[in-house]
Parts: structure tokens; C-alpha cells; sequence
């Protein structure tokens, strides 16, 4: 099949990429001129594992093309993906200005019969005005599906070979048909819908995976109060295969580009029908709050006053791990940011260190130190911040870091260190909940 992605984004890139490896024609679409540029070149403009050598065998192989010309692209098409971005407004609706520009456009290049499938994360209920904005512009027949993205960065490309599920949302057979088609290849469950079914599928899944999330960072907040240690509470919850283990672990809290805004869109979709998510409110207050808590032990720890405004006070501290999460170079709403401009009003110094994130987050963090190493990062600080759990940081050599601070304190705001092994070296050590 020929196909079109538009939006050369962690979605679209990767969509692009797998679709092409299985053998289909890909046109790969994006308004960022220097990002297309680049990536002709085989320039991967984010770090995702294994998304380098797909997008350049194919590109080699001519099966993977890209461009800005939507004129170029759609015409050849039988489908469009529309994988653009839907970034939170101020009061928490989705932006869709991207999402109407793309589908306008992919109207206004129609030749013959094409079904525009919506990848991206999209407020239900604007079926009705895409529709109409496809049947302002366009001349030739098209159908509307919805195949929500379910895919994590870091393991995207996993993900999209060997998905759960497959959403279809089409009441159409002849959409449903095409989509599943294409999907043959792959495996997971198919779950096929309507339009507005699907895309709560994917805000629904979204806003337990948060749910779970808070879950545990209110269990940990109660063990803290207890004396209870919420490893073994939430080994001893997530062993119950009615629940299990996964997102159930606490923290500094979830970010990223998908769990902080879909949760906040879902409660506007919620206002919007007239319904109150109120279970939600609660999920998304635990998490800024989970914030605050990590700020405040940083605090105690060092023995900073509360309130001192933005005056120095000579205390220094290693944040290590920057991207919201493991094997990503996405800063976007990484609660390492929160944490850090949190130290910087306190007047504390911050040096951090990640594997892939830092070139984002120079760009966001200016008053930071970065360092090029962990050891580096952590050489005559008052403490070790542990923020966001790269695998690499558990095999950090802690008799040296010892040596190398100026205070043995550890605070960890994702439980990868061994508690014991870490006192028994000598360390202060502060988790999360243990
Ligand atoms: N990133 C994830 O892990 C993930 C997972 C599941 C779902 N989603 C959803 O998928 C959607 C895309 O997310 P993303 O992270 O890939 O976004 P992204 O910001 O990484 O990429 C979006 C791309 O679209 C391009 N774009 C914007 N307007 C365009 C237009 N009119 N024509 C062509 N290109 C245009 C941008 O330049 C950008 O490169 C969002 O709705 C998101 O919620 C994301």
C-alpha cells in the first residue's frame, strides 16, 4: 500500500518507519523544513532505540520518502495518517489548531477515494467539525477512521511490531477493512468501533495508567507516615494478578508528552458532556503535589530554610536523569523541571547529568550545570538526586560516589538504589515511601 504520515513526530517517524519495513510505500510529511532536510539525510531529530536504522535502510531501499509537499504525497495515497502533535492549551483542552491545518490541507490534495486515520490524541466529539472541513475542501471521496497510538517512547518501535491491541474506529467495512489489511503483519488484539469509542480507549487507558500512578504515590506518602516500607506493600498489591505490577510504582511522579495532558484533557472532554471527573482532579493533584514532597525532602535533607526566596546557600546537589523517563530524550513535562527551577527559587545549586536528554535540556534549564559524566555530576555536591531511573544509574560505583561528594546523602525519587546497601555504606538515604 502507498501511504501518507503526517507529522514527522515520535508518532509519525515511527509509524513511517515500521510501516515502510513492512513493505508498504511511505510518504512521510512535516511542516519543519529542517527537520524533513535532515531527515533525508538519515537525521533522526530525537533519540528513540532502533528508529535510526529503520528510517535509513528504508530510505535506502526507496520504500520511505520525505517531504513538505502534501501535493506530492496524498494524491498517491489510499491512507492518511494524521500523527501531529496535540499539546495542552492553558486551561487544558487540547490544542488542535495543528490537527485542523493538517487535515485541511490533506482535503485541499485529494484525488480519489482516501481514508484519513487519525493517529494523533484528539478530544472526542470533533468528528463532526473535521468531517466538515474535509468536505469544504476536498474533491474526492473520503472516509474518517480513528487508530489511536498506544506506543512508549524508548520502546516505540517494539511497541508498534507488537502492539496489545489494534483500535479500529470505523463503522465503515470497507475503512475497517483497508486498516486491517495493513495491520495484517502485525500481531495484538483487534478492537474494532466507533470514531468516538476509540479515541476514549485512549484517553480512558491513559488515565488509569496515571491513576495507577498516584495510586501507589499516595500509598508511599501513607507508608511515610507509618513507618511502612511501600516496596513490599506494592510488590505485595501488584502480585494480585487482578491488579498487577505495572505503573504501580511510586515517585517523583508521571510527565511526559502523553500522561500529564491527556488526564487534563479528559477532564475538559468530561466538563465539555457535563460529566465531573473528579477521580481524575484527584489523580492530577497527587502528582504536582508528589513534586512538592521530593522539593521538601531536598530541603530538609540539606537543612535549607523554607521561604528564603531566591538567595544563594552555598548548597550544591547532582540531579542525575533529566528526560521524563528512561531511553527518551523527551523533556517535555519532565517532572525534572518542576524539581529543578523548584532548587534554583531555593537558592540551591544544581549540576545534572543525563544520557540522552541533556541538548533538551539545556535549551529549558539555562541556569543549569551539566555534567559529562555521573561522577562528575556528583564531585563535592551536598547530595545525589536521584530523578529519573536510567538502568545505567543502578550500576553507579556508590563507594565512590561516596568519596566524591561532599555530604553522603541520597535521595532517591524513583527507589533504584538499595536502601540497605546504602546505609551500610555510610549513606543518608531518603526514597520514596521507604
Ligand atoms: N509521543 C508519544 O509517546 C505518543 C504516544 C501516543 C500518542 N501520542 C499522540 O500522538 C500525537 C503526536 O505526538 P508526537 O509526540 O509524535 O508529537 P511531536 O510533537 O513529536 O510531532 C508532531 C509533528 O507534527 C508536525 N506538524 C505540525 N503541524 C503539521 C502540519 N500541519 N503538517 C505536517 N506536520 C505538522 C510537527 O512539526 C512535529 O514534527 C499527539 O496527539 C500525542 O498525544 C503520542
Amino acid at each position: 500500500m502507498t501511504l501518507t504520515v503526517v507529522g514527522a513526530g515520535y508518532v509519525g517517524l515511527v509509524t513511517a518507519a515500521v510501516f515502510a519495513e513492512l513493505g508498504n510505500k511511505i510518504f512521510c510529511i512535516d511542516i519543519n523544513k529542517e527537520r524533513i532536510e535532515g531527515l533525508k539525510r538519515g537525521k533522526i531529530p530525537f533519540f528513540e532505540p532502533s528508529l535510526s536504522e529503520y528510517i535509513k535502510r528504508n530510505l535506502s531501499q526507496k520504500r520511505l520518502f520525505f517531504t513538505t509537499s502534501y501535493k506530492e504525497s496524498v494524491p498517491k495515497s489510499q491512507i492518511v495518517f494524521i500523527c501531529v502533535g496535540t499539546p495542552p492549551k492553558e486551561n487544558g483542552e487540547a490544542d488542535l489548531s495543528y490537527l485542523f491545518a493538517a487535515v485541511e490541507e490533506t482535503a485541499r490534495n485529494l484525488t480519489g477515494y482516501t481514508l484519513i486515520t487519525i493517529k494523533s490524541t484528539i478530544p472526542i466529539g470533533f468528528e463532526d467539525d473535521l468531517e466538515s472541513t474535509v468536505k469544504k475542501y476536498a474533491k474526492a471521496r473520503f472516509e474518517f477512521a480513528a487508530c489511536p497510538e498506544f506506543l512508549r517512547e524508548g520502546t516505540a518501535i517494539e511497541d508498534t511490531l507488537h502492539p496489545d491491541r489494534i483500535v479500529i474506529g470505523s463503522f465503515s467495512k470497507k475503512a475497517q477493512k483497508i486498516l486491517l489489511s495493513l495491520h495484517a503483519p502485525i500481531s495484538g488484539e483487534r478492537i474494532i468501533c466507533d470514531i468516538r469509542s476509540a479515541q476514549l480507549i485512549k484517553y480512558a487507558a491513559n488515565s488509569l495508567l496515571a491513576t495507577k500512578v498516584s495510586f501507589a504515590n499516595t500509598i508511599a506518602a501513607l507508608c511515610e507516615k507509618m513507618g511502612a516500607d511501600v516496596e513490599k506493600v506494592i510488590a505485595g498489591v501488584g502480585a494480585d494478578r487482578r491488579i498487577g505490577r505495572s505503573f504501580l510504582y511510586p515517585g517523583v511522579g508521571y510527565g511526559g508528552s502523553c500522561l500529564p495532558k491527556d488526564v487534563l484533557a479528559f477532564i475538559a472532554i468530561g466538563r465539555h458532556f457535563g460529566y465531573d471527573l473528579s477521580l481524575l482532579r484527584a489523580v492530577d493533584d497527587i502528582n504536582q503535589r508528589q513534586i512538592e514532597l521530593f522539593v521538601e525532602k531536598v530541603r530538609k535533607a540539606l537543612g535549607v530554610k523554607g521561604d528564603v526566596g531566591n538567595v544563594a546557600q552555598d548548597k550544591k546537589v547532582a540531579v542525575l536523569g533529566l528526560a521524563f523517563k528512561p531511553n527518551t530524550d523527551d523533556m517535555r513535562d519532565a517532572p525534572s523541571i518542576k524539581i529543578i527551577n523548584h532548587l534554583l527559587n531555593l537558592g540551591i545549586e544544581v549540576t545534572a547529568y543525563d544520557p540522552q536528554a541533556m541538548d533538551n535540556a539545556k535549551k529549558i534549564l539555562p541556569k543549569v550545570k551539566f555534567a559529562k559524566d555521573v561522577y562528575s555530576a556528583i564531585k563535592n555536591q551536598d547530595a545525589l538526586l536521584l530523578v529519573t531511573e536510567w538502568p545505567q544509574f543502578s550500576q553507579i560505583d556508590l563507594a565512590r560516589a561516596k568519596k566524591l561528594l561532599k555530604r553522603p546523602i541520597i535521595i532517591d525519587g524513583r527507589n533504584l538504589f538499595p536502601k540497605d546497601k546504602v546505609k551500610e555504606l555510610g549513606f543518608t538515604y531518603i526514597g520514596i515511601g521507604r
